[in-house]
C-alpha cells in the first residue's frame, strides 16, 4: 500500500513488508485467524451497545454492523468449510491485546467510550490495510475478489467510527485522541514480529 493510501487511512506505520509474504504461506492459517477477528469484531460492537444503552445514535450506527461482521464471519467460514479447514482452538489477537492495555485507566465511562472508539477505528484501518495486501498478493483470482470486499468493507467501518466518535466528541479531541492511538499503535507494531498465520 502507498503512502497516499495509508494517510487516506490515517495510518502513520505501513505493515512490514514480509507479512503478506508470510502470509501467502497458508491460506489455512490465515483465513482461520480472520475468521476469529470477525467474530471478535461483532462481539465488539454488540458490547460497545451493551455498555452504552443510553447512546441512541451508537446503538443506530452499530447495530447493522454487527450483522454485517457476523455476515463477514460466514463469509470466511464459508470459505473454510470448501477447503476442509477446521476453526481449531480461540487464538489470541496479541496486536488488539497490546493496544487495549494502552486504554487509560479510571476514565469516567462517558470518556473512555472516546478511546473505545478511536481504537475500533484503528484496528479497522489496520486491518483493512492488510486486506488491501492480501487483495493484491494472491495468485488465485478468487482469493483476491474475496479480501478486496473486506478491504471495501472495512474502510466503511474505519469511517464510521471516526464519525461516530465526532458526534459525542469535539472534532479537535477525536483529532487528538487519534494521533496519540497512532503512536500508541506503532510501538505495539513494532513489538510484533510479523507473522503469517496473523491477520495483526
Ligand atoms: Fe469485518
Ligand atoms: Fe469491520
Amino acid at each position: 500500500m502507498s503512502t497516499a493510501e495509508n494517510s487516506i487511512l490515517g495510518l502513520i506505520m505501513p505493515t512490514d513488508p514480509r507479512w503478506a509474504d508470510l502470509a501467502s504461506v497458508s491460506l489455512e492459517e490465515i483465513l482461520t485467524d480472520h475468521a476469529f477477528c470477525e467474530q471478535k469484531a461483532a462481539t465488539q460492537c454488540i458490547s460497545l451497545i451493551q455498555l452504552y444503552p443510553d447512546k441512541t445514535e451508537l446503538i443506530n450506527a452499530l447495530s447493522p454492523i454487527v450483522t454485517e461482521e457476523w455476515g463477514h464471519f460466514r463469509m470466511v467460514w464459508a470459505e473454510m468449510k470448501k477447503r476442509g479447514y477446521l476453526m481449531g482452538p480461540q487464538r489470541k489477537d496479541n496486536y488488539v491485546n497490546l493496544l487495549i492495555q494502552h486504554t487509560p485507566k479510571n476514565l469516567h465511562r462517558d470518556d473512555k467510550l472516546l478511546h473505545k472508539l478511536i481504537t475500533c477505528a484503528l484496528i479497522e484501518a489496520r486491518s483493512c490495510e492488510r486486506f488491501r495486501l492480501l487483495s493484491e498478493g494472491w495468485e488465485e483470482v478468487t482469493m483476491r475478489n474475496f479480501y478486496y470486499k473486506f478491504m471495501v468493507s472495512e474502510a466503511g467501518h474505519y469511517r464510521l467510527f471516526i464519525d461516530l466518535a465526532e458526534q459525542y466528541y469535539p472534532v479537535e479531541k477525536v483529532r487528538s485522541a487519534w494521533k496519540q492511538w497512532l503512536e500508541i499503535e506503532m510501538l505495539v507494531l513494532q513489538q510484533l514480529a510479523p507473522r503469517g498465520d496473523r491477520m495483526h
